[in-house]
């Protein structure tokens, strides 16, 4: 699948007004447990949490933040049992299809972060399309990692900058990180300010591990199918207390 190999951010704002986070990554998390506690099987979990994805999109577009990473698929979300998976994988593609128009409107341009040559070739067809559609939009960078492993994606990086290497482009010794930070899917995108949590649980699980280094985390036990504009709310007003020292004083 083509990707852009360099993507300029041009109305990203340098300051952060108010302290309002620039880019918010989120761990979608708890949709099974949602359906589980109501007696449904665990895709209408995953339905109701596509409900919730596309609120907060709009909500991010509402109050000024202008990237939003959502973990939608892991490489161990793989694991599954098929009827989940394919159920997940049917639901992105419907997902892609149904809201392109809306994210033309609100001027979302989405970017795909993940393995995504191994996905079913008729979602890989919409993503390429979509993505096509929305590349010159500037009003929300959307960012979905899907068959995304954080490990996975730095081996990438190391890949392709050996290569560089090997070909005589590169001194190993003019290695840095802003040549790996190039190399990652996320490309020169700023590094998240704040990454949420639903469920409950308190782990990374393989999520953006090398943009993550300084980021702050929130975590709430509210479900992701439960989730919504005022969980947001009280998640950006927490960022906003909190004292960013980056190792200072
Ligand atoms: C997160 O919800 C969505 C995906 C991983 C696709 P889960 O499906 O992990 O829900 P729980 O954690 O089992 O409740
Ligand atoms: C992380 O959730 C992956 C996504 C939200 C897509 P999981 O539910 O797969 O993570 P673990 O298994 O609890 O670590
Ligand atoms: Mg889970």
């Amino acid at each position: 699948m083509k990707r852009a190999t360099s993507i300029f951010f041009p109305n990203l704002p340098s300051k952060i007004p108010n302290s309002l986070p620039r880019h918010v990554a989120i761990i979608m998390d708890g949709n099974g447990r949602w359906a589980t506690q109501r007696g449904l099987p665990r895709i209408a979990g995953h339905y109701q949490g596509a409900e919730v994805v596309k609120d907060i999109l709009r909500c991010c577009k509402d109050w000024g933040i202008k990237v939003l990473t959502v973990y939608a698929f892991s490489t161990e979300n793989w694991g599954r049992p098929t009827v989940e998976v394919n159920f997940l994988m049917r639901l992105f593609e419907r997902l892609l299809r149904d809201q392109l128009e809306e994210m033309q409107q609100q001027g979302v341009c989405l970017s795909l972060l993940g393995e995504l040559d191994a996905l079913p070739l008729s979602l890989q067809r919409e993503m390429q399309r979509a993505i096509n559609l929305t590349c010159q939009n500037q009003e929300v960078y959307f960012n979905v990692a899907i068959n995304y492993s954080g490990r996975q994606e730095i081996v990438r990086a190391c890949r392709q900058v050996a290569k560089r290497v090997e070909q005589g482009e590169l001194k190993a010794d003019a290695i840095d990180e802003i040549i790996i930070q190039q190399s990652l899917y996320t490309l020169d995108l700023p590094a998240p300010d704040l990454l949420i949590r639903t469920s409950g649980e308190m782990r990374l699980s393989n999520f953006l591990l090398w943009q993550l280094a300084y980021t702050e985390i929130y975590f709430t036990n509210t479900l992701w199918a439960d989730f919504n504009r005022e969980e947001f709310r009280k998640a950006i007003e927490d960022y906003q207390m909190r004292d960013r020292r980056f190792g200072k004083l």
